[in-house]
């Protein structure tokens, strides 16, 4: 599919760049690769038949090697072979902070670097997430896990009514993402909750536009971690603040307070920060959109959805992903809390066709599990 010709798709995104408070980055590909250490090694037992999740425990679980690893199937794709790159750091922390990162980012907009940021602001932040849990999504203690396997929820109209909760639950680690409505909807997406992604934009935006279909809190709990994209100041800031449980100092989002949005822990360990060369490399070799080289160009980045499978993609052994785009869209529901049918509109601040058959691919290729119906 190509850029809409419809008026109404042109007025649609006006509204969207007006109302929208941030500046979508405009994609540079300075982004040179930065190798570093690898999160945590993979298994790479032979491949067997990918027979899905089984609802197991995950006292079960320990010590059964993985049946499909996704690395592995990367590995054999002749077009993923030469995109996955598993030595790419996923999180920024504070010990990455060089003058040389400094430099190459400041050159880049967000999300994909600092232009326009103060030095001050990010070394703030950064100096914060110096420890080794802010280097890695999964605790130490997972590191010797034989596989690690993952379900990303997205939020799409394919799961009113899927009966897929349980299937979800079963994962060891949940992916949520914006407004991710679980209270009432158990049956279809499941309770657990190990990470939630998102922009302060998304997520206050999702706070105000689903409200009344029951989005009224971002999920919380104690094992919950939270995945900061960074695409504005407001998320450096707002992450600075989480981990001091302090008021937000500056910015749009100034005298915020992030127990609101968080919950009552206050620490390093409960915030992750999305590196912005992660985004670039993703965004570079995975959603190159034409969608770049248009007049929009500025407006355009993955979706958070987009994001957050790909950072599962990056750090699990097994992924299955819900709610995300499929073929069929047209079927379904924008989004599965919806009462009324409501049909997905492709905005240009994202590719959602891209998306799609990416999708699509990395299904057929075995590295992915894209529920359909
Ligand atoms: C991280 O920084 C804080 C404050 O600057 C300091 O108290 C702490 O010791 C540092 N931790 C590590 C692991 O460097
Ligand atoms: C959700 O699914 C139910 C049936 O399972 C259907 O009646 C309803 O219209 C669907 N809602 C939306 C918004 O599509």
């Amino acid at each position: 599919m190509g850029l809409p010709r419809d008026p109404l798709f042109w007025l649609l995104l006006l509204l969207v760049a007006s109302c929208s408070g941030i500046l979508f980055a405009l994609f540079s590909s300075e982004g040179e690769p930065h190798p570093g250490p690898r999160s945590r090694a993979r298994s790479t037992t032979a491949p067997r038949a990918f027979s899905g999740p089984k609802a197991a425990n995950s006292g079960t679980r320990k010590g059964r090697p993985c049946g499909h690893p996704l690395a592995l199937a990367a590995q054999q794709h002749p077009r993923f072979r030469d995109l996955f790159d598993f030595s790419k750091p996923v999180l920024l922390s504070g010990g990455l902070y060089t003058w040389a990162l400094w430099d190459s980012l400041s050159q880049r907009k967000a999300p994909y670097g600092w232009q326009g940021l103060s030095r001050q602001d990010i070394v703030s932040t950064l100096s914060l997430l110096n420890g080794s849990e802010s280097t890695q999504l999964f605790g130490s203690g997972k590191l010797h896990q034989d596989c690690i396997r993952c379900a990303v929820v997205g939020n799409g109209g394919i799961l009113n009514g899927s009966r897929q909760g349980l299937n979800i639950d079963a994962h060891d680690y949940v992916f949520r993402l914006n407004g991710a409505v679980i209270k009432g909807f158990e049956e279809d997406v499941g309770t657990k909750t190990s990470f939630y992604g998102f922009t302060v934009n998304t997520m206050k935006n999702s706070l105000i536009s689903y409200k009344k279909l029951g989005f009224t809190s971002v999920p919380q709990g104690q094992d919950l971690r939270y995945i900061f994209i960074p695409s504005d100041l407001r998320d450096y800031m707002m992450l600075r603040a989480a981990v001091l449980g302090e008021p937000v100092h500056k910015g749009p989002d100034g005298g915020d307070r992030p127990q609101t949005y968080f919950g009552p822990e206050a620490s390093a360990r409960k915030f992750k920060l999305l590196h912005p060369d992660f985004i670039s490399y993703l965004t570079e070799r995975f959603l190159k959109s034409r969608l770049m080289n248009t007049n929009f160009g500025d407006l355009y980045m993955p979706s958070t959805g987009a994001l957050m499978l790909l950072t599962a993609l990056h750090t699990c052994d097994q992924v299955s992903a819900y709610g995300f785009i499929t073929s069929n869209y047209w079927k379904f529901s924008d989004h599965y809390f919806e009462r009324v049918k409501k049909p997905l509109i492709f905005y240009a601040n994202h590719d959602l066709s891209l998306e799609a058959a990416l999708w699509r691919d990395l299904h057929a290729a075995g590295i992915l599990r894209l529920y359909q119906r």
